[in-house]
């Protein structure tokens, strides 16, 4: 089977009913980057981190996939499907793709802040003072902050080099170094680049930008890369 590699971004929730991060409206209108989403937030004011996203998962707990979503899931039965995602969210998973990749972490795991390896699943969508890891240090988001290593980029490239078909949905492509991937895909692979607005990259011959929201975008896609 032929690899389909998709990076995907905040645009592939929204119309799950998650805000982006970088529209009129988006969570960086609302809050500072500084202020919640990096360590030295974490160590100036973990009340007002942990309350971030909290609230964020509380929100997401409340939506459901998309026809996006599932659109890749059905991808499957023609390609080898990988998902490299900068979501938090749990949404691919949950409409059942095999294989996702969080760049960025993932909302709905807590993470020791003494020992990073020991990751555990959340329960609830509350993460509070006081909720301890089993070597009794405070728990943190497992979040990837601005500043952070990327742990799982190493994968991302890999897995992107080997792309037959790279597809790049719902992402403004603003923050490095998941946007690097495009530059990893194989000399002349086909890029499909799925957003309503353009996003940062100049478009060469073997892109195709189709400009439409992630669920119209979808179909378009699957129409050009299968006979259905
Ligand atoms: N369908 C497809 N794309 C959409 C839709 C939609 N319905 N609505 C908006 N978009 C597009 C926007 O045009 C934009 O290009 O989704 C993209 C969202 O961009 P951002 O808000 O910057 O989100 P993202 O690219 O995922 O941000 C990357 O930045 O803040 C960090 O860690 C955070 O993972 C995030 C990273």
């Amino acid at each position: 089977m032929k690899k389909l590699v998709v990076l995907s971004g905040a645009g592939i929730s929204a119309e799950s009913g998650i805000s982006t991060f970088r529209d009129n409206g988006g969570l960086w209108d609302n809050f500072r980057i500084e202020d919640v989403a990096t360590p030295e937030a974490w160590q100036r004011n973990q009340e007002l981190v942990l309350d971030f996203y909290n609230q964020r998962r509380k929100q997401a707990a409340t939506v459901k996939p998309n026809a996006a979503h599932y659109a890749l899931v059905e991808l499957e039965k023609d390609f080898d499907v990988t998902i490299i995602t900068q979501n938090v969210d749990n949404l691919h998973e949950i409409a059942g793709s095999s294989n996702v990749i969080h760049l960025h972490g993932e909302l709905f795991k807590s993470r020791s802040t003494k020992n990073p390896d020991l990751v555990y699943e959340m329960s609830s969508w509350e993460l509070k003072t006081g909720d301890l890891c089993e070597l009794g240090s405070q728990l943190r988001p497992h979040i990837v902050w601005f500043g952070e290593e990327v742990p799982m980029m190493e994968i991302a490239m890999e897995v992107t080099e080997e792309a037959d078909i790279f597809v790049v949905v719902g992402t403004s492509l603003a923050v490095y170094p998941a946007a690097g991937l495009v530059h990893y895909v194989g000399a002349g692979k086909p890029i499909y680049i799925i957003d309503p607005a353009k996003p940062d990259i100049s478009l060469k011959s073997n892109m195709t930008f189709i400009q439409e929201k992630a669920t119209t975008g979808m179909e378009i896609l699957i129409k050009n890369i299968t006979n259905k």
